[in-house]
């Protein structure tokens, strides 16, 4: 069933974008400008690919484009889907599965989240070394139900989701773009849409986490079924501490995402051209 509708969406897109893409990206809160680097982009709406979902907010535009990227034939996801507006984890990442029928080999995934490690500040981005998968350790994994085997194996290894070869390419990347303050760590996935209380950023920070959202693993999780190379980003757009007095809500964190734009736009096209050179 789902084989079926990741077939018909895959030739719709075809139908209107021809070329190849070889990485995908997937852009969270407020990054989907970065999109406006893609040359000569063909846009589709998500309403106009059969069996994909709608985004439904606010700084999450809902398009797929295709095109160039550094030289590289791309395919971008402008706004994602999250658990939290009620979708399934298969949902959520049926435009996953799409990107690796399309060709994709290596996705790059985006996200805001909150810096949980106290020595991240706002601005900051976090290279996502591994994960911890609240929702799917209880239930909300996207691989739940029947296993297909022409996706993938029923017990995927994701130890080394996020490669190291992907990660030494980042950090060497970010050394060309100046001003940026780039770490390595922890992210760990919670449903929301609520953010946390200060006692649930106190069990996050002692159970290992950097940074805290409400997206992405389930994307990396069946990009590694698939078998593609997962290279995950966070901007750091709040503290998240448990410590601090402040609240958080979602206007900052899309103010934060509005001003790092430029630079966090500057390292995936330096990471896309790296990888076309690879
Ligand atoms: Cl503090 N928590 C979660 N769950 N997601 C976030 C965030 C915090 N800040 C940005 N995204």
């Amino acid at each position: 069933m789902i084989y079926e509708q990741v077939m018909e969406a895959t030739q719709a897109i075809r139908l209107h974008a021809p070329q190849k893409p070889v990485v995908g990206l997937i852009l969270g809160s407020g990054l989907g400008d970065l999109a406006n680097e893609i040359e000569n982009p063909i846009a589709l709406s998500y309403e106009d690919i059969p069996h994909f979902a709608r985004s439904t907010v606010p700084g999450h535009a809902g398009r797929l484009l295709l095109g160039s990227l550094a030289g590289v034939q791309v395919v971008a996801m402008q706004g994602r889907f999250h658990l939290y507006e009620g979708y399934s984890a298969v949902q959520v990442t049926l435009p996953v599965r799409v990107m690796r029928q399309l060709g994709v080999q290596t996705l790059i995934v985006t996200n805001a989240a909150g810096g949980v490690n106290p020595a991240y500040k706002p601005g900051d981005v976090m290279l996502i070394r591994d994960h911890i998968f609240l929702p799917g350790m209880v239930g909300m994994s996207p691989l739940v139900g029947p296993n297909d085997e022409r996706f993938g194996v029923r017990f995927p290894a994701v130890a080394n989701a996020y490669g190291a070869d992907l990660r030494a390419l980042a950090r060497e990347a970010a050394t060309q773009c100046s001003g940026l303050h780039l770490h390595e760590g922890v992210y760990t996935m919670v449903v929301g849409p609520q953010f946390e209380s200060k006692a649930e950023l106190r069990f996050l920070r002692l159970i290992g986490t950097d940074a805290v959202g409400m997206s992405t693993v389930p994307e990396a999780v069946i990009a590694k079924h698939m078998d593609m190379r997962v290279l995950g980003m966070s901007l750091i757009t709040n503290t998240a501490t448990g410590d601090e007095h402040e609240e958080v809500d979602h206007v900052s964190v899309l103010e934060v995402a509005n001003s790092a734009r430029p630079k966090f736009a500057a390292l995936a096209r330096e990471i896309v051209s790296r990888l076309a050179n690879q």
